[in-house]
């Protein structure tokens, strides 16, 4: 395993250094295949790009871009759905043509969406894939006990996801509103990515943070996976970083 860590004073400077990176990979590949996650921990990453982008510095016109995930039985119109998600923080804002923005699809046939995605991302495969990572230590709708071989596909969200899910910014009338199932790019597809980035802020992701990278590699704890690839960088906050032995 190859780690680079990076541990940033705050959540503003993790964003600017995860932008950073981005922009690195940008330069050095145009037409960068791109795994992309949503959530709480990129708004900032994506501000920055999207800042970037506007002062000239970014060229994003022969980039793909995946989506890691979905939630299951939502329209991709819906405030939560993570399609409507990476249109108002990202793609509106930045030139990759909408035929070269791709997600899971989270209504229909599952298995067939799955294999879609997985044809769309194809033998090609992924340049960087950027996670975010659950207090339960899941990646993507990976949640514990995951299959490390797993390929995209259809799941049920664990319960303390559904519950973190639900907040001001969640697009979520009520707590009852979570969808229970999710489709998610699996472990075995993450991996295939050439590189990982790894994105935590704040002391509710230490622990997790502190498993995957240092705990024993068990499907208990889907992250813990990424001690099998070799190019993980892992970008994270003082907070985050708080229970790790080695900084
Ligand atoms: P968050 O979610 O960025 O909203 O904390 C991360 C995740 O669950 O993967």
């Amino acid at each position: 395993m190859f780690v680079q860590r990076i541990i940033t004073k705050d959540y503003d400077e993790m964003s600017r250094r995860a932008a950073d990176f981005v922009a690195d990979k940008l330069r050095q590949n145009p037409e960068l295949r791109l795994g992309l996650p949503t959530g709480n921990t990129p708004r900032g990453m994506y501000e920055q790009l999207v800042e970037r982008y506007a002062r000239g510095e970014l060229d994003f016109s022969r980039v793909h871009t995946f989506n890691l995930d979905e939630y299951w039985g939502l329209e991709p119109d819906h405030p939560a759905a993570f399609a409507r998600y990476i249109q108002n923080h990202f793609l509106r804002h930045v030139n990759v043509p909408s035929g070269q923005a791709h997600w899971p699809a989270g209504k229909g046939d599952a298995a067939e969406n799955a294999r879609t995605y997985e044809a769309r991302i194809g033998a090609e495969g992924l340049d960087i894939i950027i996670l975010g990572i659950g207090v339960n230590g899941h990646i993507g709708f990976n949640e514990p006990g995951a299959a490390f071989d797993a390929r995209t596909g259809f799941v049920q969200l664990a319960e303390r996801t559904r519950q973190d899910a639900f907040h001001p910014r969640s697009g979520f009338a009520t707590r009852e509103d979570v969808p229970i199932h999710g489709i998610t790019m699996g472990i075995g597809t993450i991996l295939e990515a050439k590189s990982i980035l790894l994105l935590a802020s704040g002391a509710s992701k230490a622990e997790a943070i502190q498993r995957a990278l240092e705990g024993p590699v068990t499907e208990e704890v889907p992250a813990s996976a990424l001690q099998r690839h070799g190019d993980v960088t892992v970008i994270v906050d003082e907070a985050a970083a708080a229970r790790l032995a080695d900084k």
